[in-house]
């Protein structure tokens, strides 16, 4: 039996779009017959992935502009219709990740996590929300994380935007579901992705990031794309509102951590996680 997803033909904007989740997300869709917009402050990479789209036969655009300047994200979403038409879709996957122990973490650091990861989110939201919401269609997904439901050490801006990406979610989603808006949000555990491997010591990622892990891997980056296109297709019209965790088990337990003494603070300094 094949289930379609219905996506064929569909337009949708995907911010970071230029690597790792966006990009297999844009990929993916791409594969389902619809149309992408690749938006990223990296525009070089953002015409890359596009250039892969139009080689899989789809449309495509690409836009640069950073997530965290309101207008800027409003003036590239009217360009971007004006291209490819309007948007059915949006997926929110721009974000950063800078480890840093709480008592060091410097307030710039602070602000461009909370800038990109939750005002971004917001603002990309609101640029293609308000259009969406004007013709009474459209799905949003946006990118939350273990992280929304729980601390991690020396993430507290990383946790910070995470959990309020899902408080975001939440409230567009009661706000604009009877415009026929659906807002939706997805978890996802550690996935193999440049944000992952540039960071991260190999040693912390299989001796703590998989061991941690029911499914006892990471997740690669179309695992997650794929349930983003679920929750962008009509298979979920009556998800709204919802966290869809793709976690491989982490969060279903506290029973399956075996890494909880090891991940407070002072171990983790002394594992070579910190960038700054
Ligand atoms: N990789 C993981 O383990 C993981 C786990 C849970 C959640 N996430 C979330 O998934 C999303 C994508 O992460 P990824 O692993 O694919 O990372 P990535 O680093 O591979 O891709 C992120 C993209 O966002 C873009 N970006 C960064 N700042 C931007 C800005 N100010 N404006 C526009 N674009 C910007 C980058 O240029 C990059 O192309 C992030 O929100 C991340 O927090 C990742």
């Amino acid at each position: 039996m094949s289930i379609s997803l219905g996506l064929a033909g569909r337009i949708v904007m995907i911010t970071g779009g230029a690597s790792g989740i966006g990009r297999q997300c844009a990929l993916a869709l791409a594969r389902e017959g619809a149309a992408v917009a690749i938006a990223d402050s990296n525009a070089e990479g953002a015409a890359a992935v596009a250039r892969e789209v139009e080689a899989m036969g789809q449309q495509a655009a690409s836009i640069g502009f950073d997530v965290r300047d309101a207008s800027a994200t409003d003036v590239a979403v009217g360009e971007i219709e004006k291209r490819l038409g309007p948007l059915d879709g949006l997926i929110t996957a721009a974000g950063i990740s800078r480890p840093s122990p709480a008592t060091e973490l410097a307030s710039e650091s602070w602000e461009a996590v909370i800038g990109v990861n939750l005002s971004g989110t917001f603002y990309s939201c609101q640029a293609v929300g308000r259009r969406m919401v004007a013709r009474g269609r459209g799905a949003i997904v946006t990118i939350g994380s273990i992280s929304s439901l729980g601390g991690q050490s020396g993430r507290a801006h990383y946790c910070a935007s995470k959990a309020g990406v899902v408080g975001l979610t939440r409230d567009l989603a009661i706000e604009w579901g009877s415009y026929g808006v659906r807002v939706n949000s997805i978890g996802p555990s550690a996935t193999d992705t440049p944000m992952i491997r540039a960071g991260i010591p190999e040693n912390f990622v299989s001796g703590v990031m998989e061991d941690r892990t029911p499914l006892g891997r990471l997740a690669q980056p179309e695992e997650i794309a794929n349930v983003c296109l679920f929750l962008l297709s009509d298979l979920s019209s009556y998800v709204n509102g919802s966290l869809l965790m793709a976690d491989g088990g982490v969060t279903a337990g506290f029973l399956t951590h075996r890494h909880g003494r090891d991940l407070s603070s002072k171990t983790l300094l002394a594992s070579g996680i910190y960038t700054e």
